[in-house]
């Protein structure tokens, strides 16, 4: 009796653990980031709305740079919203996934502009890559990018944190792998958990069973 329990736990858990492994979005689910710059101003600007790329390219004086990673702008699983907040004063674009910094921004001069809001991955699941925040203080600009040797030609900015999880502009080749250079090590790209917490869980609940027999 008490073996058919823990054999049923056990299923339970690796049940558990493949929904949570399915719970990846389809990577094309994911739309790009179009990056502009305003070099008078110095201030890099993110947005995944093709339309306000455009218009402040033309009107503002941004120069636009292209798409260099993707996030989704719906919540999906795993996701949290990549907010995005302005300082006029500082002409400052600035991202975070921090809810308190973001809803204390104000404090700070910025504001929180959330149309066409973004999603990106909480923790390095789902092929996702980190999105690195550096910051250039003479020019109060904020700058997002996935590639760590970026900015090694823009004097000025040092690096601040990984904000958020976002995913690469093209799916790796295959499924393993998921890392956009060889600069960080594999990751695994269809597990929202690692793969051995389901093995654990299971062999424990085996253990188990085995030891009250
Ligand atoms: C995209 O940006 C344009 C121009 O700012 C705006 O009119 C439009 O409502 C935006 N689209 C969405 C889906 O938010």
């Amino acid at each position: 009796m008490k073996m058919l329990f823990y054999f049923l736990f056990a299923l339970g858990g690796v049940f558990v653990a493949e929904v949570l492994a399915d719970s990846c979005a389809v990577p094309s689910q994911a739309v790009p980031v179009y990056r502009a710059f305003h070099n008078a101003i110095g201030d890099h600007f993110y947005t995944i709305n093709n339309t306000e790329y455009a218009a402040i390219n033309t009107a503002n004086g941004y120069f636009g740079e292209g798409a260099h990673f993707r996030v989704f702008s719906t919540q999906v699983s795993s996701t949290v919203q990549l907010f995005r907040l302005w300082n006029g004063g500082d002409a400052d674009h600035f991202y975070t996934i921090d809810t308190t910094t973001a809803s204390t921004a104000s404090a700070t001069g910025y504001v929180q502009e959330n149309t066409d809001p973004m999603f990106v991955y909480s923790s390095q699941v789902c092929g996702s890559v980190p999105l690195l925040r550096y910051y250039n203080l003479d020019k109060t600009d904020h700058f997002y990018t996935i590639s760590p040797t970026e900015v090694d030609n823009m004097p000025g900015y040092e690096f601040e944190r990984v904000e958020g999880y976002a995913l690469p502009l093209t799916d790796s080749s295959s499924s393993s792998g998921g890392t956009a250079s060889g600069a960080s090590p594999p990751a695994k790209t269809n597990a929202a958990i690692p793969l051995s917490f389901e093995y654990l869980y299971s062999l424990l609940s085996l253990a188990l069973a085995v030891a009250y027999l």
